[in-house]
């Protein structure tokens, strides 16, 4: 598929090269020329260096690679472009102490679906460090990674999961996009486990047997109703 790339720092590097590599055609889009030059060259593969608008006019899906405070603008001065275009969000907006930037207002993702309103908007990719995304692939204990993914088109939900797929990890339908804030707290939480505590985070749920608790081990959740 096509690619544009909104952003040339970290995200942008780490998943745009997957992708390339996958064989997508991909538009690094940058304000300054030179970032999007240099970023293109590095990931190569046909990855071309181009303008934000133009990046955001190639792609049938576009990864939004900005700050979350940059997101919204970026995207609302773009919306035409990304009309009936997949908006991938890959933003966190936490803030100093670890905290969601967004509390008690619309999530990031929202915050973007508002300002392109024709465009679908489906968040992924927020919950772990460039590192991980750059790894080829990312399995830990010979598991992939799975990639909680919200959005409300079915086309771009599918379109999204290839894209995870493509990174070398597994996509987890996630819910709609009213569920993405749900992401950016999880992030929010995460982040602050391993930065601020030292903690394991992954170690915080019971595999999926004990989900219900060890009485109903093999017994699924969506026959006994959800944890109290
Ligand atoms: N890094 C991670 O480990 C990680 C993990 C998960 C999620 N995320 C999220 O992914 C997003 C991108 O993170 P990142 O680490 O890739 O950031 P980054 O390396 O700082 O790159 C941000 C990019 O956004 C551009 N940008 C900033 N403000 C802009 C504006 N007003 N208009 C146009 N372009 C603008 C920057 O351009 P210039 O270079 O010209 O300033 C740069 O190309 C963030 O929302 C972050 O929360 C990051």
């Amino acid at each position: 598929m096509r690619i544009g790339v909104l952003g040339t720092g970290n995200m942008a590097d780490a998943l745009a090269t997957h992708w390339a590599r996958a064989g997508h055609e991909v538009t690094i889009g940058g304000r300054d020329a030179h970032k999007a030059e240099r970023l293109a060259t590095r990931i190569g593969d046909g990855a071309k260096p181009a303008g934000l608008r133009t990046a955001a006019e190639f792609g049938q899906v576009v990864l939004a690679a900005l700050p979350f405070g940059a997101g919204a603008g970026v995207a609302r001065e773009l919306h035409t472009a990304l009309d009936g275009k997949v908006l991938l969000d890959c933003s966190n907006p936490v803030g100093p102490g670890f905290r969601l930037l967004t509390e008690r207002g619309p999530s990031a993702a929202q915050q973007l679906a508002a300002a392109a309103p024709g465009a679908h908007v489906v968040k992924a990719f927020n919950l772990c460090h460039e590192d991980v995304w750059r790894m080829r692939p990312p399995v830990f204990d010979g598991r992939p990674l799975a990639v909680p993914v919200c959005g409300d088109d079915q086309a771009a939900l599918t379109r999204v999961h290839e894209l995870v797929r493509d990174v070398g990890c597994e996509p987890v339908a996630g819910g709609g996009l009213e569920r993405a804030g749900l992401l950016e707290a999880t992030a929010a939480l995460f982040i602050g486990l391993w930065v601020g505590e030292g903690a394991d985070a992954q170690a915080i749920a019971p595999p999926l047997a004990y989900a219900a608790g060890p009485r109903h081990e093999g017994t699924s959740l969506h026959h006994r109703g959800e944890p109290r």
